[in-house]
């Protein structure tokens, strides 16, 4: 049984994540979309609103639930038995971003194993920020997340 986490923040949850977990499913039997603290960011949605949509977006995949945390992404992993952390990458400096977490964690946790999965290229130019964004100045941020989040 191969558990996977898959952490970020989730402001608001994009196409491009959606994409990667639903790739994911190929390689883990289960998925547990992580919904951490990172302490250089402050949300635009909070908590709840961000959970409600990721559980909704995947509502007909078992194989997929949602948890919260707290503190090291390890230290999460290590609590539900997950040995893997996957992370998407859209692009040569997502890697230059990734590398060194990945490199932290390892040190961290040696048995816990970071996998990445490349974005389409018709999604690597989606992120929160920008849908955050869109969303702020009254855009169509539609085209960017899955229909079950909607702003009022
Ligand atoms: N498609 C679309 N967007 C993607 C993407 C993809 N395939 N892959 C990444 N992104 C975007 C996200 O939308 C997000 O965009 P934003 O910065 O514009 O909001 C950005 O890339 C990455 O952010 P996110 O996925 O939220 O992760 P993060 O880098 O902010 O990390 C935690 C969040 C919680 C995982 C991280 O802070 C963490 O691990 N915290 C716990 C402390 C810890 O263990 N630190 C590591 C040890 S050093």
């Amino acid at each position: 049984m191969k558990k996977a986490i898959f952490p970020g923040t989730f402001d608001p949850i994009t196409l491009g994540h959606v994409e990667i977990v639903i790739k994911g499913l190929e390689l883990f039997d289960e998925i547990v979309i992580a919904i951490g603290v990172n302490a250089q960011k402050k949300h635009l949605f909070d908590l709840i609103q961000r959970k409600e949509w990721i559980q909704k977006v995947f509502q007909n995949y078992p194989e997929v639930s949602v948890m919260e945390y707290n503190g090291l992404t390890v230290e999460f992993c290590k609590s539900i038995n997950a040995r893997f952390i996957l992370r998407g990458l859209r692009s040569g400096s997502d890697f230059e971003y990734e590398q060194p977490i990945a490199f932290a964690n390892k040190e961290l946790e040696n048995d816990i194993e970071t996998v990445f999965i490349l974005s389409s290229p018709s999604l690597n130019n989606i992120s929160s920020s920008i849908v955050r964004d869109v969303i702020i100045n009254k855009g169509n941020y539609k085209k960017f997340v899955p229909k079950e989040v909607i702003v009022d």
